[in-house]
């Protein structure tokens, strides 16, 4: 099985941290060129020393659709993967534990930094040969379950796994894929932050916390870990994911089971 990538150009956003940074690592292992895009200046020149040649930067918020343009105007786009996202900082459990107002920043970011991303790369993926193009919009199980976390998270998170299957629609025609992945629980800055919103946070540790979570919700009882994010994008870009699209990939040891 070939998963070969070479002399093909990944955008990634979120791509300083985490799990888009998982990505873009399995995308350079694979032999493609990386368009790294983050707010995180400093972590952003962190990945691009690692292989100068083949990674180059764009320091821009995802909520600015003016600096993704401008950034992203007449570059080769093979495949896009959108992983940007925050979540409120507050809990749910009720919903009323936040104000409306909470939901706006998340939804900017979460939601419509996602939108923005594809709209601005949608010149070019039409571009020159369109049969190789993908794009995966990093979405959330949360976004399945009607999750009391963080509401406006959840609610972003459904929004994107809709925008995927639309999209995947619209660009069918032209041989471009779109699909969503949904992660479970993954130990990155962002998923900490829930630890610490959480009224746990005042009697127990992270790790003890995160230790009896997953073993309540997932059947398989193991955090995921951010390369097995890396190895299914590359693999839903590839060759051998060219009749998938429109799916929800869920890596999340069965948290939620598709019928
Ligand atoms: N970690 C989990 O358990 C988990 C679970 C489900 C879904 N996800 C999803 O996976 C994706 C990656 O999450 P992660 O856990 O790696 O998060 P992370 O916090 O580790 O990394 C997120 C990255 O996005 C960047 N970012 C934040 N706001 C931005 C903005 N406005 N513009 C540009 N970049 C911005 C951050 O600087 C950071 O580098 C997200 O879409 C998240 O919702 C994560």
């Amino acid at each position: 099985m070939t998963l070969q990538l070479h002399d093909q150009t990944v955008a990634i956003t979120g791509a300083a941290n985490g799990i888009g940074l998982a990505i873009a690592r399995a995308f350079l292992e694979a032999g493609a060129r990386v368009i790294a895009i983050d707010l995180n200046a400093e972590a952003l020149a962190r990945f691009q020393s690692s292989d100068p040649d083949r990674i180059e930067v764009i320091c821009a918020s995802v909520a600015d659709f003016s600096a993704l343009k401008a950034g992203l105007a007449d570059r080769t786009i093979d495949h896009l993967v959108c992983a940007a996202a925050v979540g409120s900082g507050k809990m749910g459990f009720p919903f009323w534990n936040l104000d409306p107002g909470d939901w706006s920043r998340v939804l900017d970011i979460t939601l419509m930094g996602t939108v923005n991303t594809v709209h601005a790369c949608v010149p070019a993926l039409l571009e020159d040969d369109t049969a190789r193009k993908s794009v995966l919009l990093l979405a959330s199980v949360a976004g399945q379950i009607g999750s009391q976390t963080d509401p406006p998270y959840s609610a972003a998170k459904a929004a994107t796994i809709n925008f995927a299957q639309l999209a995947a629609k619209d660009f069918a025609p032209y041989g471009i894929r779109v699909n969503a992945m949904s992660p479970g629980m993954v130990k990155t800055e962002l998923n900490r932050a829930v630890f610490e919103s959480s009224k746990e946070a005042n009697t127990t540790t992270y790790e003890a916390w995160a230790e009896e979570k997953i073993k309540r919700v997932s059947p398989l009882g193991r955090w995921q870990e951010v390369d097995e994010f890396g190895a299914m994008a590359v693999f839903l870009a590839s060759e051998q994911g060219r009749n998938i699209t429109g799916q929800t990939i869920n890596i999340d040891g069965g948290q939620v089971m598709h019928s």
